[in-house]
């Protein structure tokens, strides 16, 4: 199995150490380290401070996998498996599927959901929003693409790219709708925790729904990337067992440092998750103030929740040509929904960082001289 390119990791790694303004990155703000051991708990920092690097244990840190657990409303910490995230969605990809099997798959979205599928030789359909009811995804929509031996439904809520989250209604009929397709399902909650109020937080599918696999991590909403801590949640033992199997063939163990900060992190969830709400909301208005200026430029449905939105370019040359000039002219990256192999006519805006403000000026200037 060697899966198709992942585009838009191939664009990043291109732009995304050179660029001066990331405007279209997926992640908050890069946490400090410092500040996280510094405002640690007791326990998580004398484990930090009297770390050693050997292996570790290969399903996660049993404190962390306790704390993770912790996070759901019914979830045992033998039913967390942390890898990195990436590697989660590899590991459970190769795990649950087989050649033919169908798979349907929230799209546009994050390559790797449904680029295994295929390499796995899946015969995949795709869940499509609505962009023109503000990105919606309509329940009916994924009944109408299941069939009657559909092996796996795979969501990601909040969704990169559009910043769609459904209703707690409607959310309540997807999950009525994958229950009774008796199909797995992998439910991508990556931008989970970064609504903008608690009422709009969907319940975790593994808290929802028997055969559901809960994926979620430090990258997004943490701002804690660069740890590469994940993990999966989920009562079917055998996914469980297949997925460990298979960690011996990718990091047989994740990293011992990221562990314990990813550990510390979650004891102190409320104080960062608070920061990186804040600076999503006040980036929103910039965004709001940003996208009323430029309506001749752009058509902008505001993300829902999440750091990620995916506004239509109304320019005439193409949102790939544009982002390559906006990136010579300013410094400013931005993304092309030619990365997801969705036309060529959006670009993913990320709110999440410090300096998005200064990026949307840039762009602005940018745009004011008529270029
Ligand atoms: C929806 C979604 N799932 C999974 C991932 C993978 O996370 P990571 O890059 O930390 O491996 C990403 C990253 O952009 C994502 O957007």
């Amino acid at each position: 199995m060697y899966p198709a390119p992942f585009a838009l990791e191939r664009f990043f790694a291109r732009h995304e150490f050179s660029a001066k303004y990331l405007l279209s990155s997926s992640d908050c703000e890069g946490f400090s380290q410092a500040d996280l051991v510094a405002g640690a708990d007791l326990e998580s920092r004398r484990m930090w401070d009297h770390l050693r690097l050997g292996y570790t244990e290969s399903a996660g840190l049993p404190a962390l996998r306790d704390e993770i657990a912790r996070t759901y409303g019914d979830v045992q910490p033998g039913q967390v498996f942390v890898a990195a995230p990436e590697e989660c969605i590899f590991l459970a990809m190769n795990s649950l599927l087989e050649p033919g099997d169908h798979v349907v798959c929230t799209f546009p979205g994050y390559q790797s959901l449904y680029q295994l599928a295929f390499a796995l030789g899946c015969d995949v359909s795709f869940w499509k929003p609505v962009e023109a009811d503000g990105w919606r995804f309509d329940p009916k929509d994924l009944a109408a693409v299941l069939r009657p031996h559909t092996k796996l439904i795979v969501w990601n809520f909040p969704h990169n790219p559009t910043g769609a989250l459904p209703t707690q209604e409607e959310f309540e009929a997807i999950l009525a709708v994958a229950e009774a397709s008796g199909a797995t399902v992998f439910s991508d909650e990556m931008y989970r925790l970064l609504e903008p109020s608690p009422e709009l937080r969907l319940p975790a599918a593994v808290d929802r729904i028997p055969r559901a696999i809960s994926f979620a991590g430090m990258s997004k909403s943490f701002g804690m990337a660069g740890l590469r801590i994940g993990w999966i949640a989920t009562k079917d033992r055998e996914v469980l067992d297949r997925v460990a199997a298979l960690k011996d063939y990718t990091t047989i163990c994740s990293s011992a440092p990221s562990e314990v900060l990813a550990l510390m992190a979650l004891r102190s969830s409320e104080r960062i998750l608070e920061g990186h709400r804040g600076r999503l909301a006040r980036n929103l208005t910039t965004a709001e103030r940003f996208f009323a200026e430029q309506e001749r430029a752009f058509s902008w449905v505001p993300p829902q929740a999440g750091t990620v939105c995916f506004p239509r370019l109304l320019v005439e040359d193409g949102a790939e040509a544009f982002c390559e000039r906006v990136l010579r002219g300013t410094g400013v990256l931005l993304l092309p929904s030619t990365v997801y192999g969705y036309g060529d006519s959006h670009i993913r805006l990320g709110l999440g960082r410090d300096d998005f403000e200064e990026g949307t000026s840039r762009l602005a200037e940018y745009l004011a001289g008529g270029r």
